[in-house]
């Protein structure tokens, strides 16, 4: 078969990943959908088995950092278009494993950036998905895409360095790099160890949503699906060497949060909420809420669809309809995470 475009998804066996390759191999039959990513401990090859037969489609297992692999990926394809998302991402675990959230998210960056730079046949985009944590913490201002970036924990200073990396490709070579930076992002088949599935899976399992410190934190709450529909507008209408912030209004305190799922899951009282929530020790530094600007996004003619409402009701009947979908991954090749470690993103 004759494919006029070759994309290849980094890290596409993951949460946003996997959804970005369904919807490409869904959306475009006449694209080829390459997914690299080394399967580590947050996939499941579950994820992807609506598309692991369609003919547009190709997976291959390994690692973003190893320049043989990266190299020969570019040798034997004609890549026209590169998303980036492989990476390490649980802040948490970037405190106690700065080195490795180093080798991958940057290393991996590099090596990934030089390859596709040297191809032969010279790639059209190079999306490289990073995150609203670059900016750091603010209590009132919101960054938009020229905010200097302050980032304040290991993983949101990988994701930044590599974003320096990428945006020297487009400064020293002109070679067409774009940045998106969003926020939060939530749906269905996110691992455990994320705020939302985190809270849902201790409640199915009847523990309490465990939140770190008492500091009014906030986060910014993005559907899926809108993720993936702002990374397909800049990668058609975006503008090369650019930034674009991806956010929403959708502003929800942690606390409120685990009020709502309890609700939701528990079925309990409004007196009785509050006995299903639990206040742990925090980390060094939590960021209390990360508010962006995306009116450049949206004069692309972007809207995030979901509205709060929808997307997290359909967010929780997943998880209740999959109860086992990351047990039975876990059970196979667990390295060590579990819901019960807390973490506010
Ligand atoms: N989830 C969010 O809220 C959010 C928000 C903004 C940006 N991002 C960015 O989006 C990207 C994807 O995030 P996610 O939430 O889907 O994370 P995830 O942890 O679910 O997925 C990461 C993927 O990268 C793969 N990977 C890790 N190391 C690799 C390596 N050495 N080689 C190849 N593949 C490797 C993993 O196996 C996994 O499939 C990340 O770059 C993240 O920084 C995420």
């Amino acid at each position: 078969m004759n494919f006029n475009r070759t994309v290849l998804v980094t890290g596409g066996s993951g949460f946003i990943g996997s959804h970005l390759v369904c919807s490409l191999v869904a959306s475009y039959p006449e694209w080829r959908i390459i997914n690299l990513d080394i399967l580590d401990y947050c996939c499941s090859p579950r994820s992807l088995e609506g598309v692991e037969n369609r003919d547009n489609y190709t997976f291959i297992q390994g690692d973003v950092c190893n320049p043989q692999l990266v190299n020969q990926i570019f040798i034997n394809e004609n890549i026209d278009v590169i998303f980036h998302l492989a990476a390490k991402t649980h802040v948490e675990s970037s405190f106690e494993y700065p080195s490795v959230f180093q080798r991958i998210n940057v290393d991996g960056t590099r090596v990934l950036l030089d390859a596709a730079h040297r191809a032969r046949h010279q790639p059209q985009r190079f999306v490289y998905v990073s995150t609203d944590e670059v900016y750091g913490t603010s209590l009132d201002e919101a960054f938009d895409e020229g905010s200097p970036l302050r980032p304040t924990n290991p993983y949101a200073a990988t994701k930044a360095a590599a974003e320096y990396l990428v945006r020297s490709y487009w400064d020293k070579y002109q070679f067409p790099i774009i940045i998106t930076r969003s926020n939060n992002i939530y749906g269905p088949r996110q691992f455990t160890e994320k705020v939302i599935p985190r809270f849902l899976t201790l409640l199915q399992r009847n523990n309490k949503c465990t939140i770190q410190g008492t500091l009014p934190m906030s986060r910014h709450f993005l559907f899926v699906s809108d993720a993936v529909q702002a990374f397909l507008l800049v990668l058609e209408k975006g503008t090369v060497g650019d930034v674009y912030n991806v956010g929403t209004s959708v502003e929800i305190p942690i606390v409120q949060l685990a009020r709502e799922l309890v609700r939701m899951v528990k079925n309990v009282t409004e007196s009785e909420v509050n006995d299903w929530i639990e206040f742990v020790s925090s980390r060094p530094q939590v960021d209390l809420r990360y508010p962006i600007r995306s009116e450049k996004l949206q004069r692309l003619g972007w809207r995030a669809e979901t509205s709060w409402a929808e997307g997290i009701r359909q967010t929780v009947k997943w998880y209740q309809d999959n109860p086992d979908f990351w047990l039975d991954v876990n059970k196979d090749r667990r390295i060590r995470k579990e819901p019960e470690n807390a973490s506010n993103t």
